[in-house]
């Protein structure tokens, strides 16, 4: 029987829902506390021999690449693979990946210093939307209405970690009070939901308060989702879209996904879903 690795720094409600879909549909997991980790660089013996097959869910990013860039060295398949979570974890990489495969995604530039930073807004024009390139739950992601609050922003930046330094500077998009996010597993859109943004604030992320809605999966948003997640090298994505005049756009690729909130409002059983896909991949 196939065994799967479950990687982990936190069980979330998210990871609790995997592990009971794991008891009831009789699939072979094992937990990976990643806290509890060593893993050998120079290991010629394979000796991580716990799982066939690994699905990563560790919260950190950075943790989470290096644990799946180990384990796919030693032969491992890991969903999602390094080469997807390196893209999606980088916004940067992501609008690369979203642009070459002719995604309709935002007008986005990258700046290093100021006074660049200034001149690719004004290209873009106010207001608009500074991001780090690495980073989740909306955190930092602010609007920048004039040239002299973007003097004061970017100001800020210049004294925190150098990876902040890195401006992704965005055109922001005239949309309702609200986002859309896919849940694509595979060759499937297995799920979408709306992300209303709350009272107080304009980001939808539910880290944040947006609440969120069931939403059918149309053809436009499943074809758009699949393209987005195959532009990132395939797995299991949850794809962040908004809605403009001419159509969607998709402006995040996220890689180890949360999916208590799409469960609860689609009842779609992603869980099950997710480790039935992991499944295949160990075949592979
Ligand atoms: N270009 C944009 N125009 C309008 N709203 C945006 C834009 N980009 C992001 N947002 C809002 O900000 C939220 C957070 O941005 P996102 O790029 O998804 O970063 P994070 O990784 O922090 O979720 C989005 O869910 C959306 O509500
Ligand atoms: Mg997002």
């Amino acid at each position: 029987m196939v065994k799967i690795g479950l990687l982990y720094d936190q069980l979330r409600p998210d990871e609790r829902l995997i592990i009971e879909a794991a008891k009831s549909n009789g699939v072979d997991l094992t937990l990976c506390d990643t806290n509890e980790l060593a893993l050998d660089l120079t290991d010629a013996n394979n000796s991580f021999n716990v799982a066939d097959v690994f699905l990563q869910r560790c919260v950190s990013y950075f943790r989470s690449i290096h644990i799946t860039a180990t384990l796919e060295a030693q032969g491992k398949n890991v969903i999602n693979s390094f080469k997807a979570a390196s893209i999606c974890g980088n916004k940067l990489l992501t609008s690369i990946c979203l642009s070459r495969a002719k995604i309709p995604t935002p007008h986005t530039y990258v700046a290093f210093t100021q006074e660049s930073s200034l001149h690719a807004l004004e290209q873009i024009g106010y207001p608009a939307i500074l991001k780090p390139v690495v980073g989740s739950w909306g955190r930092l992601v602010a609007i920048i209405k004039d040239s002299e609050s973007a003097r004061s922003i970017i100001e800020a930046h210049e004294y925190m970690h150098p990876i902040q330094q890195v401006y992704y500077i965005q055109e922001k998009i005239k949309r309702p009070n609200r986002d859309i996010r896919c849940f694509v597993i595979g060759e499937r859109a297995v799920a979408a939901m709306y992300r209303h943004a709350p009272s107080d604030e304009w980001r939808t992320n539910t880290a944040r308060g947006g609440v969120a809605e069931s939403l059918l999966v149309t053809p436009e948003l499943e074809e758009l989702s699949i393209r987005a997640a195959q532009a990132v090298g395939g797995g299991a994505f949850g794809v962040d879209l908004m809605e403009t005049e001419s159509g969607l756009v998709v402006h995040e690729v996220n890689h180890t996904t949360e999916f208590k909130n799409i469960v609860r409002v689609t009842h779609a059983d992603i869980p099950r879903l997710l480790l039935e896909y992991t499944l295949q991949q160990a075949k592979k």
